[in-house]
């Protein structure tokens, strides 16, 4: 059943020790929320809050994008929310390709579990996973941002949107306008 093989792949997430980040975390982050998603969003990796919590996105970042996806109707719980490295990098440094290499296997069960048409990148990371895992050329988020992409998967075809990561209205709420207009085009899609 599908809710015991997302219990179980969580476990074993929590236990993992395929890299480096397990000596560092206080808890790995599997992921979480709906198990039949309108939308399948990817971060980079979680932070201190996220560490601590053991939760993806329950920090600051995580208040945008909880206000992002309000606007556009959409509450958590009907949303999936993982990230491409399940532990955070000590001082939020970027994860290096070594890491992002060892926890892709979790990320690839989660999709093949989940099976989401509509998948929505945030930030530069997960942007750049996906465009390598189904074939994309990678362009700057500056060019890309908002626009869909249609792949094709192991489950059959899929959307893709990417987005800026809603770190980056923490320090600049102008750029606040510009997050939720991307999310409304993911509405357009649902
Ligand atoms: N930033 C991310 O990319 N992921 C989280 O879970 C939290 C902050
Ligand atoms: Fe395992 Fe991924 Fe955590 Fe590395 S980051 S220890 S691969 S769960």
């Amino acid at each position: 059943m599908l809710e015991a093989s997302i219990a179980e792949l969580e476990e074993e997430i929590r236990r993992c020790k395929r890299c480096k980040l397990s000596r560092f975390r206080t808890n790995a982050v599997p992921g979480k929320g709906s198990l039949k998603p309108k939308v399948f969003f990817i971060g980079e990796a979680p932070g201190r809050s996220e560490d601590e919590q053991g939760e993806p996105f329950v920090g600051a970042a995580g208040r945008v994008l909880t206000e992002l996806l309000n606007s556009i109707g959409l509450s958590r719980e009907v949303v999936y929310i993982t990230n491409v490295v399940k532990c955070r990098p000590p001082g939020n440094r970027e994860p290096t390709e070594a890491e992002i290499e060892a926890c892709a296997p979790y990320l690839r069960r989660q999709l093949l579990l989940l099976r989401p048409k509509l998948i929505a990148t945030l930030g530069r990371i997960a942007w750049k996973w996906v465009c390598s895992e189904f074939g994309l050329s990678f362009t700057s988020l500056s060019r890309v941002h908002g626009k869909v992409f249609e792949v094709s998967t192991e489950y059959g075809s899929a959307k893709i949107v990417p987005l800026y990561h809603p770190a980056v209205a923490i320090y600049n709420p102008n750029r606040l306008p510009m997050l939720k207009d991307d999310m409304a085009k993911l509405k357009e899609l649902l």
